[in-house]
């Protein structure tokens, strides 16, 4: 991966939105670690966040974020809030479009205009769970509310604004912030230090991504001259409970307080994919994009990053 620090870019208006989120979080406080001098934050609830002008909005609130966009006059957004859960999605779908979807249009029309560029998020839930090793020109065919909410901001923004990089990853993990909802690594630490056994899908693959390697490449990619769909996860394609040894290998927690169940038998209000994995060659080719594998990411997290 380059290994750049972006001065020509340290002075920007970057608008983050989602910032008390998982990824939003990680790369405020990264841009920040950085230098990045005008950052602006929004989310839904108040900031967790010491740093950065921030603003509290429901993205279901079209004057509230035309207002926002009119104060901030951003020269970057990225755009990561989101209704992020299948449950989130199925028990509030009109609000899953709202936030996924007509939030992220009115966000590509006002960097159409502005000359702005755009980093969304959208996500492999895009795709039905039957393929692995996709390539950015693998047709979609969302199975939930969510993956079809996220779609649909997909295709308004390549509509609208052709200064956009569209960024899918792959199941995020990582070490969170305290007021964070878990991942899957971080639930499971927490599981197995207090002495539960656990339900793990087995038959679910993945090919995770390693929050600090997604933010360094869409920082790559933000700053560079990329545009367009990109594909982002982890080294290694792995069936879930594989995934769930490593963890509980690291801890030197036993393998038996893990249980093998089937997606079905968990039961979610919508299907989940049984597969997802992509073919990372394109965002190889544009940043050099090279992820650590779960051993090492594992280990990184262990050792504070
Ligand atoms: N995490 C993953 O494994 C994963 C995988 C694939 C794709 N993605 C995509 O990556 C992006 C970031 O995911 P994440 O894991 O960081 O999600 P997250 O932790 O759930 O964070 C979502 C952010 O969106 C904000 N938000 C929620 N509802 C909102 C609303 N109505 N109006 C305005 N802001 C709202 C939240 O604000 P509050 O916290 O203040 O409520 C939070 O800051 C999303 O687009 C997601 O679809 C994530």
């Amino acid at each position: 991966m380059l290994n750049l620090d972006f001065p020509e870019h340290r002075t920007s208006r970057i608008l983050i939105t989602g910032s008390n989120g998982f990824v939003g979080c990680a790369l405020a406080k990264r841009l920040f670690a950085l230098g990045f001098e005008n950052l602006f934050l929004t989310s839904s609830s108040s900031s967790k966040l010491d740093f950065g002008s921030f603003f509290q909005i429901d993205f279901s609130d079209t004057s509230a974020l035309v207002a926002i966009l009119s104060e901030v006059k951003p020269e970057c957004i990225i755009n990561t809030a989101a209704i992020s859960s299948i449950e989130g999605a199925f028990f509030q779908p009109e609000k899953a479009l709202e936030v996924n979807a007509f939030a992220p249009e009115l966000l590509a029309r006002y960097c159409a205009i502005h000359r702005v560029k755009l980093v969304h998020f959208s996500t492999d839930f895009v795709f039905d769970g039957t393929h692995t090793a996709m390539t950015e020109n693998h047709k979609e065919n969302p199975i939930s509310s969510y993956g079809s909410s996220k779609w649909l901001g997909d295709k308004f923004i390549e509509h609208c604004c052709n200064n956009h990089v569209i960024i899918r990853p792959i199941m995020v993990f990582g070490e969170k912030e305290e007021w964070q909802r878990h991942n899957f690594y971080t639930w499971l630490v927490q599981a197995l230090q207090k002495n539960d056994s656990v339900n793990i899908t087995a038959d679910q693959w993945r090919q995770p991504t390693y929050i600090s390697d997604l933010v360094e490449a869409v920082l790559q990619l933000t700053f560079s001259n990329a545009t367009g769909l990109h594909h982002i996860a982890g080294a290694d394609y792995l069936n879930v409970m594989d995934f769930a040894r490593k963890i509980a290998l690291s801890f030197n927690e036993p393998e038996d307080k893990l249980n093998a169940m089937d997606t079905h038998v968990l039961g979610t209000p919508e299907p989940r994919p049984l597969a997802s994995g992509f073919d990372l060659s394109k965002v190889q080719k544009a940043i050099y994009y090279h992820p650590k594998s779960i051993d090492k990411a594992i280990l990184h997290i262990k050792n504070g990053r």
